[in-house]
């Protein structure tokens, strides 16, 4: 995990590609001069407006007489609008610099550190989380669109010549719904399993599939609706400027359709080919081979015993110039082509007799190669929007209106309530020793007295807290609590003494709740 800066001076972002490269098409309006993104003022009519030049997307507006949402005026000819914050770096506004459009470029440009950080070899990854910047036209969708979000970015970098992924069976039997570019022809995703999808070429390698797979399990897990998720890969028109290959997780909204809320794209070596045309900085990597490799190779044999008497005490150094030269080069020159060389700033000619080729064995033990780089791209804000979105239900109890988030486990804020029937001493001083007993394992525990014990169950499904703890008469007189639970509002009774085990079971799932205790409320009334 590194941490960058988020200013970076205008060359990262020359050699990214970002400052040609971008951008958002816009159109105004000739009327009330109101600007608006042009792909979203189509995305009802077409599925993937990105894929469109902004040609298209102009003439898609025409055709559908598509006026300005504001006052109906005309709409401007489409053109680019470059989504970077530009700003001046030190004292007398020298330095152009930008704020970060992504937070990937600090760790590209950190290349040599990390590679010296993983001992110089392949593969490896860096991950950053972060604040993003771009200047959205339109940032109207609450944490859907921010013109400041944050982001989850890893760059794992790979060796180019193998794209396997040496743990791709973990993950080759899950089945996931593949919106492929030909499923997005057919109108209809295609259900599958990774295996598949890299055998039939759908996903172009393994490493790109297991952290697409990667992805699909962390966006499950954190409570994002199965039947409201699909991978969808980008058209190729659509792909960012660096990307040879890119899957988007998308997920419904109700109120938006379908968005995306991570990317996961293979980069190749784009990025470092392009920080290293710009800096000049090797970012390549010495692969070694598993074994040396060996080859003939032809070099060249300058004639030492014409060269000496000639050049007295510069033939050593001609020699070294002549051997210098590409042999295939000289071979390929004509027969009486003199050979031109600069010996030590003395430019020098010598007749092609003087030297030969000669055919030697070499070993080579690897060779240079620029990684290149998969990327998943974890929009935070619009992760943790669907996770609410896809969590929230209500329904009804004795006829009251129940509001509940169905979180995870994993991601609720509070894991268990722990609540006494009453806020009197005898029962309070159990509860407390109960709350520390849970705290104590590590456990996320509120503790609350104030309301009807109903009205406290109702405030806790509403922050999405998965189980209750009562402590009541019973807990003093038998020895038992009960544990509630959120999502079918069950209770059952158990030993005070088996607590925290059996709600430490629970929230890692080892344990269903049906076999947690004694059913005592079967959920219908409270
Ligand atoms: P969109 O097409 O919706 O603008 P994008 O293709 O520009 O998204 P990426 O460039 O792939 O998005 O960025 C990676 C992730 O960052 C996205 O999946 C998304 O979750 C998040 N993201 C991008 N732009 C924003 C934004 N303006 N506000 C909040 N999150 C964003
Ligand atoms: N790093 C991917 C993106 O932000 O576009």
């Amino acid at each position: 995990m590194i941490e960058a800066p988020t200013i970076g001076v205008e060359g990262i972002y020359q050699a990214s590609g970002h400052l040609s490269g971008f951008s958002d098409p816009l159109t105004s309006c000739k009327e009330c001069k109101e600007v608006y993104r042009a792909d979203h003022l189509i995305k009802h009519i077409i599925e993937v407006p990105d894929a469109l030049s902004n040609e298209q997307i102009y003439k898609c507006i025409q055709e559908n007489e598509i006026g300005c949402p504001e006052c109906g005026g005309e709409l401007s000819q489409v053109y680019e609008f470059n989504l970077m914050f530009k700003t001046m770096i030190g004292p007398g506004n020298k330095m152009t610099g930008y704020l970060r459009p992504e937070t990937a470029q600090g760790m590209f440009i950190n290349f040599p550190r990390l590679l010296r950080y993983f001992r110089d070899s392949l593969p490896f990854a860096a991950v950053q989380i972060g604040k993003s910047f771009r200047n959205e036209i339109s940032p109207r969708q609450g944490v859907i669109r921010l013109r400041e979000f944050t982001q989850a970015e890893a760059e794992i970098f790979i060796d180019p010549r193998d794209k396997s992924h040496p743990r791709f069976a973990e993950v080759a039997d899950i089945k996931m719904r593949f919106y492929s570019q030909a499923a997005q022809e057919r109108g209809e995703a295609e259900e599958m399993t990774f295996a598949k999808a890299v055998e039939r070429g759908i996903v172009a390698h393994q490493a790109l599939a297991y952290y697409v797979a990667r992805t699909y399990q962390f966006l499950l897990a954190v409570g994002v609706a199965p039947d409201k998720l699909r991978f969808r890969q980008h058209q190729s028109d659509e792909m960012a400027h660096y990307a040879a290959d890119c899957w988007d997780a998308e997920v419904f909204l109700d109120r938006l359709g379908w968005i995306e809320i991570v990317g996961v794209a293979d980069r190749t070596d784009f990025d470092l080919k392009a920080h290293t045309s710009v800096s000049k900085v090797n970012l390549s990597v010495f692969v070694h081979y598993d074994q040396p490799v060996k080859r003939q190779k032809l070099v060249v044999k300058p004639d030492f015993k014409a060269l000496g008497p000639r050049f007295k005490a510069k033939a050593k150094a001609v020699g070294e110039a002549l051997k210098a030269l590409s042999p295939e080069e000289l071979k390929g020159s004509k027969a009486n082509e003199m050979i031109s060389l600069t010996v030590e700033g003395e430019t020098i000619e010598i007749e092609p007799t003087l030297v030969s080729f000669e055919s030697v064995e070499e070993e080579i033990r690897g060779e240079e190669v620029v990684p290149h780089v998969i990327e998943p791209s974890f929009g935070i804000d619009r992760i943790i929007y669907t996770v609410l979105d896809h969590s929230f239900y209500q329904d009804a109890v004795d006829g009251e209106p129940r509001a509940v988030l169905r979180f995870k486990s994993a991601v609720a804020p509070i894991e268990v309530a722990v609540l006494p029937l009453m806020d009197r001493k005898e029962l309070s001083d159990t509860a407390k020793a109960i709350l520390q007993e849970l705290r104590t394992r590590g456990m996320r525990v509120d503790y609350d007295t104030s309301g009807s014990i109903g009205r406290r169950y109702r405030r806790n499904d509403e922050i999405g807290t998965p189980f209750a703890v009562t402590v009541d008469y019973d807990t003093l007189e038998q020895g038992t609590v009960t544990i509630r639970d959120r999502d079918s509002m069950q209770q059952v009774k158990v030993p005070r003494w088996q607590i925290a085990d059996k709600l430490t079971a629970l929230l890692c799932g080892l344990l269903k709740f049906q076999d947690a205790g004694d059913l005592v409320a079967s959920g219908k009334k409270e």
